[in-house]
Order: structure tokens, then sequence, then C-alpha cells
């Protein structure tokens, strides 16, 4: 049994992990309940999936892909199921961060490897990738990925001149 807290936890912790984040693409969000909680902290939140029956909030009432338009400043999902891989695979593509609290994997592998896959998968996507954990009983463990930062190199003074 998921814990029910855990869209509260969620959305807590999205607004701490992209505090510039306006519009935020809640994936596979079931009825909605993490929108709620998206909402109620000031953001604009859809939620795709395929429920009919679900909260009153902004909801495509379809499956996530990756040919979605991009109108969102971040990417997340609360056990997302077989739409984990798309949410990283998005941000990548997209310069966008997310987040993601996986749950089972998209083809049989067991959690601990799944978890190691995601977030490789993120890196070589180029996405700087870490992992936190909600106060929750359940699968609480969080990958979070940004778009790396691209340094510049300084000048270098001439040297021999
Ligand atoms: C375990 S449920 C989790 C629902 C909700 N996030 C929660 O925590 O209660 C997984 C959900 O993923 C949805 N789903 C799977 N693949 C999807 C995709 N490509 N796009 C949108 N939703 C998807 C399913 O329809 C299902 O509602």
């Amino acid at each position: 049994m998921a814990d029910k807290r855990r869209f509260e936890l969620f959305a807590q912790f999205v607004t701490q992990q992209f505090p510039e984040a306006r519009r935020v693409f809640d994936i596979a969000g079931g009825m909605g309940k993490l929108n709620e909680a998206l909402t109620a902290r000031g953001l604009l939140a859809t939620t795709f999936d395929k429920r009919w029956k679900h909260a009153d909030v902004r909801y495509a009432e379809r499956l996530f892909t990756l040919d979605e338009p991009c109108e969102c400043d971040a990417v997340v999902g609360m056990h997302p199921d077989g739409a984990t891989r798309i949410i990283v695979e998005y941000a990548a593509k997209h310069g966008v961060g997310f987040a993601i609290v996986p749950c089972c994997s998209d083809n049989g592998m067991p959690y601990k490897p799944w978890m190691r896959h995601l977030a490789e998968l993120g890196g070589q996507l180029g996405l700087d990738v870490a992992e936190a954990a909600l106060d929750m009983q359940g699968r609480s463990r969080v990958l979070v990925g940004r778009p790396k930062v691209a340094i510049s190199a300084p000048d270098l003074p001439l040297v021999g001149h």
C-alpha cells in the first residue's frame, strides 16, 4: 500500500529542488493528487495519464510520449511505472530538470539495478543526476536531474609574448 503522504512530500521536494520552476508536467499522475499538491504551492501543473476519473485539475487524458511539446520547466513523476524512462529522456531532450520516484521497471529489472540504470541513463544523456529520499513508506528514493551547466573556459593569459 503506497504512502498517502507521498504527494505532499514530493510536491515539497519538487518546489525545493526547482524553486525557479513555474510550469510542471506531472507524468503518470493517476488521479491528479500530486497536481493538487503542486498547484497548492503555486505551480501550474499539468497531469498526463489516462484515467477518465480524476481530480478537477489541468489533465491531459493520454499517455505521455517524447513527442509532447515542452510547455514545462520541470517534469516529474511519482511511481510512474512505464513512463519512468520517458521522463528522463524527455528532460534531456528539452533541457529541463526532472524528479522521479521510481517503483517498478519497464523491463523486469529489479529495483536497485533499475535505479542505477536510470541514473546512468540521465548521465549519458547529459544530465547531472543525484539521489535523495522522501520520508515515507514504500518506494521513497528520488532521482533528481538537471542539465549540466556548460562552463566556458576563462580567457587564459598569453604565455611567451
Ligand atoms: C502506479 S500508478 C501511480 C499513479 C500515481 N502517480 C500515484 O502515485 O498514485 C502508475 C500510473 O502510470 C500511468 N502511466 C504509465 N505509463 C504512462 C505514460 N506513458 N503516460 C502517462 N501515464 C502513464 C498509469 O496509467 C498509472 O496511472
